[in-house]
């Protein structure tokens, strides 16, 4: 059995999330926050801190991400992180979004291999020792053969794992997994390997875990989000692939507790739970007209009233 990780999703991972799907759910290894972007103020932003709160996460399931292309606003962030007790740090090096890329972090960076080489001797010689560092890639920028040389690059340093999401960044989360670099990857790559990317079922995993059994886990995003008993079923903590929705309803309810306790307003409220809703819909294909009409709503009340038809 491979080990099994939530994967990041700003707007949709946060503290809460992670915290409310451990206790209801679990199944998984590890759980990553989604980025948080050290810069020259030498500060977190409240929301981030929230994020590495150690009141408010599980320091030992709970890994950091970072994302930045200055090795010291890393060193800075990874050694204050380190200090809340994590042992784990992630760099984020697939984030496709046209902001991020056009200064050169995320996967703005692999497009530089020099930049990103003398980056990443930097990261790896000043946290010597101090903590575990792990990285999450896509393949490249514009060409997935870009990869050959990252990949070298990559394997001059310590990885503790290096998590593959095997897309370009111009294909953002739609066009297919690129599964050819994947093999490349397994065959070639010195660090334990990480498969992300379409993964919808416990089958899926299987499969990946049948085609490279000597991968070190799997990263699942939008399939636990959909489905939160997915790293039940893998982990055979549960027999039956039909979803529980007296578990799902008191999930629902905590999300919905904690919302409206931490965000000023419905609007707010209804704007993150709806988000959740276009994740669990597909375990309603009956129920479109519902799930089309909690997506619409603008009042908490109204909304409720939905929910209760389905959950
Ligand atoms: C809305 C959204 C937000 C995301 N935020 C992050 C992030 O903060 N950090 C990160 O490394 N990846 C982020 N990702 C990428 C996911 O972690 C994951 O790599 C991607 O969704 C592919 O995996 P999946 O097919 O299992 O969802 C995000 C993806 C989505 C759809």
């Amino acid at each position: 059995m491979k080990k099994l990780y939530l994967a990041p999703l700003e707007g949709v991972t946060d503290s809460i999330y992670r915290r409310t799907f451990l206790k209801y759910y679990g199944g998984v290894d590890k759980v990553y926050t989604p980025f948080l972007s050290p810069n020259s103020t030498y500060k977190f932003t409240t929301r981030e801190f929230k994020d590495i709160n150690p009141e408010k996460n599980d320091v030992s399931l709970t890994v950091p991400q970072l994302l930045t292309n200055n090795p010291d606003h890393f060193t800075w962030a990874a050694t204050e992180i380190i200090a809340l007790g994590f042992k784990e740090i992630n760099l984020n090096l697939g984030c496709p979004s046209g902001t991020v890329v056009s200064k050169k972090k995320g996967s703005g960076l692999l497009f530089y291999p020099e930049e990103l080489d003398r980056f990443l001797y930097e990261i790896f010689n000043q946290l010597k020792g101090k903590c575990s560092l792990s990285i999450k890639t896509r393949l490249g920028k514009h060409e997935p053969e870009e990869f050959y040389e990252i990949l070298e690059i990559y394997n001059k340093y310590p990885i503790s794992e290096l998590t593959i999401h095997p897309r370009i960044q111009s294909d953002f989360y739609k066009e297919p997994v690129k599964m050819d670099f994947f093999d490349y990857a397994y065959e070639n790559a010195k660090a334990p390997l990480v498969y992300n990317g379409e993964i919808h079922s416990s089958a899926d995993i299987e499969m990946i875990e049948e085609k490279y059994p000597n991968i070190a886990g799997v990263m699942v995003g939008r399939g636990l989000i959909a489905n939160p008993e997915l790293g039940l079923q893998y982990k055979k903590l549960k027999n039956t692939s039909e979803i529980d929705l007296k578990i799902l309803k008191e999930f629902h309810n905590t999300l919905l507790q904690e919302y409206s306790e931490t965000l000023s307003g419905e609007k707010p409220v209804l704007h993150r739970m709806k988000e959740f809703w276009s994740y669990w819909q597909i375990q309603f294909p009956e129920d479109e007209k519902t799930i089309k009409k909690i997506k619409k709503t603008n009042k908490l009340q109204e909304y409720k009233d939905y929910v209760s038809k389905l959950i």
